[in-house]
């Protein structure tokens, strides 16, 4: 990979896609700075070497095609101003003859900030006029938004193209490719793969990926009444994607076929409405009663589950067992963090990703018990689907 690590850009205006998609909460705070922070080696990196740094990031997903207050990225030049212990300079616009000046004028060492690239519906498009217009603000470009390297945009992908010899990962997206890559290519077995979350639809390409080379799958979350209901159980009131039955069933033949352990809970935590004060029992077995729902996977689940896990050697997480955001019915996806943590201390290598299961990896204590923490959400899961990320193949090629 072609990094900013092996090349000193002193001088140079250098463009860099960063992902600041971060989430706030509702006073209006940044609720989780992580891959602000994560993109910080390659801007102070791109400082120390004498680099005029111009940030070009998203947040959000805007829809009126101009500027929306809620999804302005100002916020995040200010949070950013005081990691760096400097000034951010913030520009309104993208394009125009003041953003020019701007970028003109940026210092060595300086950093920019543009606001929300989606702020123009060009970009979505991967609009080429758009990205030549944005690459003649530098003399090089840099992506580091392994976030968003999944989208064929202008600013993550086509832009790529107008610095044939001056086109860069940064250091976070390389530590992802080589994070990753260690998982798919070069892990040592036993392999398990416990993937949770609401919709078996949202993972079908993941899970039929990972069928090829994991040892265990360990299915948990919502996901699971699914597979129940194409055992023939019942589900309740429970979350279930009837038009997937097939591709359930499917799976399981495949974990068959391969000699894959397929894991689904013997038993879960169920309440009679979808709430934190709703009335709440134990029920041992795969059925769930009507005007029940599942919530949370059992005490025999957890157990079998963290077994599985603390023998494996190589570990990857996505998507929590429960509903863990309400705290009653988090027990087994904290068990699966503590788990994790466990057998990465006694050796193996454990990758988590996904909103979730980060934030639940991160609630529970456990963040820093881990081998690696991708920032990734979709792109993680299309990169361990084999797929080739447009932001990665425009660098390469
Ligand atoms: C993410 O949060 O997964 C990335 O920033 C990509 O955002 P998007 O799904 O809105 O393209």
């Amino acid at each position: 990979m072609k990094t900013i690590q092996d090349t000193n850009l002193k001088g140079k205006k250098v463009l860099v896609r960063v992902d600041f998609n971060v989430p706030f909460d509702k006073q209006g705070n940044i609720a989780d700075d992580t891959r602000i922070r994560e993109a910080l080696p390659t801007i102070n990196k791109l400082v120390s070497d004498g680099a005029s740094v111009i940030l070009m990031a998203h947040l959000g997903r805007p829809k009126k095609g101009g500027f929306e207050a809620e999804f302005s990225l100002k916020p995040v030049a200010e949070y950013l101003s005081k990691l760096i212990n400097q000034e951010v300079v913030f520009t309104q616009s993208l394009l125009g003859s003041e953003v020019e000046n701007l970028c003109k004028n940026l210092r060595e060492g300086q950093v920019m900030l543009l606001e929300n690239i989606r702020f123009y519906p060009e970009e979505t498009k991967g609009d080429k006029d758009f990205a030549q217009k944005l690459a003649l603000l530098g003399d090089a470009y840099v992506n580091d938004a392994f976030g968003a390297a999944h989208r064929e945009h202008s600013s993550t992908a086509t832009i790529a193209q107008f610095f044939p010899n001056d086109k860069y990962f940064g250091l976070l997206m390389a530590r992802e490719v080589e994070n990753l890559n260690k998982l798919m290519k070069e892990h040592s077995k036993p392999f398990t793969a416990v993937i949770g979350g609401s919709k078996i639809s949202s993972k079908i390409g993941v899970l039929e990926s990972l069928l090829n080379i994991v040892d265990n799958l360990v299915i948990g979350g919502g996901m699971r009444y699914t597979f129940y209901k194409a055992l023939g159980y019942n589900v309740g009131d429970s979350l279930c994607e009837d038009d997937k039955i097939d591709v359930a069933k499917s799976l399981m033949s495949k974990a068959k076929e391969k000699g894959v352990n397929l894991y689904l809970p013997e038993d879960s935590i169920i309440a009679d409405d979808f709430s934190e004060d709703a009335n709440t029992k134990y029920v041992p077995e795969m059925n769930i009663p009507d005007g029940w729902q599942g919530m949370d996977i059992g005490e025999k689940s957890i157990n079998k589950y963290c077994e599985v896990v603390l023998n494996s050697k190589t570990i990857l997480w996505n998507g929590p067992m429960g509903v863990f955001e309400m705290k009653k019915f988090a027990v087994g996806t904290n068990a699966i963090a503590k788990a994790v943590a466990q057998a990465t201390e006694k050796g193996a290598f454990s990758a988590i990703g996904g909103g979730d299961s980060v934030d639940a990896i991160k609630e529970s204590g456990y963040a820093d018990k881990v081998s690696y923490i991708s920032t990734g959400g979709g792109a993680m899961l299309e990169f361990l689907e084999g797929k080739v990320l447009p932001g990665i193949k425009a660098i390469e090629q």
